[in-house]
């Protein structure tokens, strides 16, 4: 199958040597098939257990968009490319059966993805579309510590949406940095104080570890929330 005229990714963000690329994931049925046509069996499989059409576009167009861009930095074949996943679930990618000492990370919401890229270890990326009808004081309540609690009560209109989600992706992309998902309760650590405050950066630790330096950057923009964590190293 040929490839598509245009890529359906580009270019977005250079962070501290990171390059996090926007995946644009409006229907589109020609990329879809062709970016199905680069998945591997496994992951074909996987696309045909997605119920709903959006899951299966935004899992087929990530999916085959990191594997054209893997097979770029890796400069391998996409066959020769396989990925497998960490306890819970954060792939991590192999060619030829051989780990990569390339970092990346995958996150997509409604029309957008982001794909970010890195020679540093613990990559976590996030992007979440603003939706203004959740119940959005309930939600934080379950995964909000108190001082983002408080910030996020005293928000009212489109500045509490904005702060909403703004929250979850800097909060999310830490999580995914560090790879845990659901297994690490998001209300038991807070982003830094000055970032809360709307600083676009700092450092984090994590209550658990504090021995741990990492990375956090707030990347939202008028399309959506997102942000990128990375692991520094221990001084
Ligand atoms: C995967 C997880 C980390 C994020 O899921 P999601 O919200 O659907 O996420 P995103 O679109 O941002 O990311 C999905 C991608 O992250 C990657 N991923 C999967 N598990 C991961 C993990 N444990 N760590 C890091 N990345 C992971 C995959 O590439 C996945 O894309 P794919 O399925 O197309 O391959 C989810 O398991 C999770 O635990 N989320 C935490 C939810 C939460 O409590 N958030 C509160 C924020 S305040």
């Amino acid at each position: 199958m040929s490839a598509p005229a245009n890529e359906w990714w580009t270019p977005w963000r250079e962070i501290d040597g990171a390059d996090v690329l926007h995946v644009d994931l409006a229907p589109h049925p020609e990329r879809e098939a062709f970016a199905f046509s680069l998945l591997d069996e496994e992951e074909k499989a996987r696309w045909r257990r997605f119920v709903v059409e959006r899951a299966k576009r935004q899992f087929s167009l990530c999916r085959g968009a990191l594997r054209i861009q893997l097979s770029r930095r890796l400069d391998c074949s996409n066959r020769a490319l396989s990925f497998d996943y960490l306890e819970h679930g954060k792939p991590v990618a192999r060619v030829k059966g051989r780990r990569v000492p390339l970092g990346f990370n995958v996150s997509h919401s409604g029309r957008h993805g982001l794909m970010a890229f890195s020679h540093r270890d613990g990559l976590g990326v996030d992007v979440e579309e603003r939706l203004p009808r959740r119940d959005l004081d309930g939600i934080g309540g379950r995964v909000y510590g108190p001082n983002e609690r408080q910030a996020l009560a005293a928000a009212t209109g489109a500045q509490k949406v904005h702060l909403f989600y703004r929250l979850w992706s800097l909060k999310e992309a830490l999580i995914k940095a560090l790879g845990t998902g659901f297994s690490l309760n998001p209300s038991r650590f807070e982003v830094p104080g000055p970032v809360l405050e709307g600083a676009r950066s700092s450092d984090f630790r994590f209550p658990h570890s504090p021995e741990h330096p990492w990375r956090l950057h707030d990347l939202g923009e008028p399309r959506f929330a997102a942000a990128l964590a990375w692991r520094l190293r221990s001084r």
